[in-house]
């Protein structure tokens, strides 16, 4: 029986890898067709992914590319619905909040083919990040709704999704995080691949990521982010893995200068594996990332959220995050707090356990394929 698995952008690679490998265990049961949407394209933020991670070629690749949320999103509904016309699953599984999530999921729900979501439930309480309106419609249309952590399901309940859809499985993202955690590139290796300052030692530099709308597109809103950077850098060298979408805001704007370039190191999208080695040797990590704040929290590694808001709460109450906005003042004072004292140190989740996936899989063989 086959089970149709969505990915389309970045965060999703990691969160699908493990799951594709726990299906290897059943495939006298399920055979699963991958489909990658295009929503990320260029080798850096998709093919380094796939290799790195040991993600199999998708069966299906729909080329979708950018666009406006409108166009990006019909665009893959279009071309998904064929897709389960000719392959026929008994299910369509889904991960994350990108523009791929909802538009699939709504593609097989409207076909009448259960959707099951990964990552399910999490909430910032904030409808204008796009991700947030993904999440919530995502979740209505859900048939089993796959947890990271327990306050998911409370937020689900809330919203009237009925307690058997849910299950509490645990974070696959962390699953690849720990499996490739003694793979990791070494920071010092990075830097030097991309022809880097080599002034910077272990657990002597911030590593900096930024790609939210609602930070970078907005111009005053990125000045006063990059004066603060650049602020930052004063105390300790920042590493700055730039996304494509920040690099073409930060160009517009005029800010490159603004960047001391002897203290700001800006690289373009690293891999996984180079991300992974830049956490682990970090001081700490600046981000506006969701998948960032659970990586560093798995890690131990004190992160520093330039959001007013986390739809990850275990994070801050049991791991090594802090949401503090993008209020300049704040931040200082979180870093330089971070630096005087080490920052949290929290402890790692339940079911951030490396197991996730295959109670995922094991899940979904008992609720579907139930005479197995
Ligand atoms: C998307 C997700 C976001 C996730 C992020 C991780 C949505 C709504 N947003 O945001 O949740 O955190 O991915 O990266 O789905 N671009 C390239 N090359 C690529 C892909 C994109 O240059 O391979 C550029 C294009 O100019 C594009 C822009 O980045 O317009 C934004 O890409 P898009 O997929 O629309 O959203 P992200 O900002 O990447």
């Amino acid at each position: 029986k086959v089970l149709v698995c969505v990915v389309g952008a970045r965060p999703n690679f990691m969160k699908m890898a493990p799951i594709m490998r726990a299906l290897q265990n059943v495939k006298h049961l399920i055979a699963p067709y991958l489909v990658h949407t295009g929503q990320h394209y260029d080798q850096a933020m998709k093919d380094t992914f796939f290799q790195q991670l040991g993600i199999p070629e998708p069966n299906m690749d729909l080329g979708v590319g950018s666009g406006t949320h409108a166009a990006q999103t019909a665009n893959i509904m279009l071309k998904f619905e064929p897709v389960l016309d000719e392959v026929k699953p008994f299910a369509v599984l889904v991960v994350g909040d990108v523009n791929s999530t909802i538009a699939c999921g709504l593609v097989a729900v409207k076909k009448q083919i259960p959707l099951i979501h990964v990552e399910a439930g999490l909430r910032s309480y904030d409808r204008e990040m796009p991700e947030e309106i993904n999440r919530i419609l995502t979740d209505q249309l859900s048939d089993l709704l796959l947890t990271t952590e327990r306050a998911a399901a409370d937020n689900l309940l809330k919203e009237g999704v009925s307690e058997r859809r849910i299950y509490f499985a645990g974070n696959v993202m962390i699953d690849s995080l720990l499996s490739n955690c003694k793979q990791a590139s070494s920071f010092q290796e990075t830097l030097h691949n991309y022809g880097g300052n080599q002034n910077v030692s272990e657990k002597n530099y911030a590593l900096l990521t930024l790609h939210r709308p609602s930070n970078v597109d907005d111009p005053a809103t990125l000045a006063r982010l990059i004066t603060v950077i650049s602020e930052v850098s004063r105390k300790l060298p920042v590493i700055f893995p730039v996304h494509p979408r920040t690099q073409q805001k930060i160009s517009q704007a005029g800010l490159l200068s603004e960047l001391p370039e002897e203290r700001v190191i800006m690289l373009p999208p690293v891999s996984y594996l180079e991300m992974l080695g830049l956490m682990q040797a970090a001081r700490l990590v600046l981000t506006d990332s969701g998948g960032l704040q659970e990586e560093t929290t798995a890690l131990g590694v004190p992160c520093v959220t330039l959001r007013e808001n986390t739809e990850r709460p275990i994070t801050v109450t049991e791991g090594t995050n802090t949401v503090v906005g993008t209020d300049p003042v704040k931040i200082m004072q979180c870093v330089e707090e971070v630096l005087a004292n080490g920052g949290k140190s929290g402890r790692v989740p339940e079911y951030w356990d490396g197991m996730a996936a295959q109670r995922i899989v094991a899940e979904i063989v008992r609720r579907y394929l139930p005479d197995n």
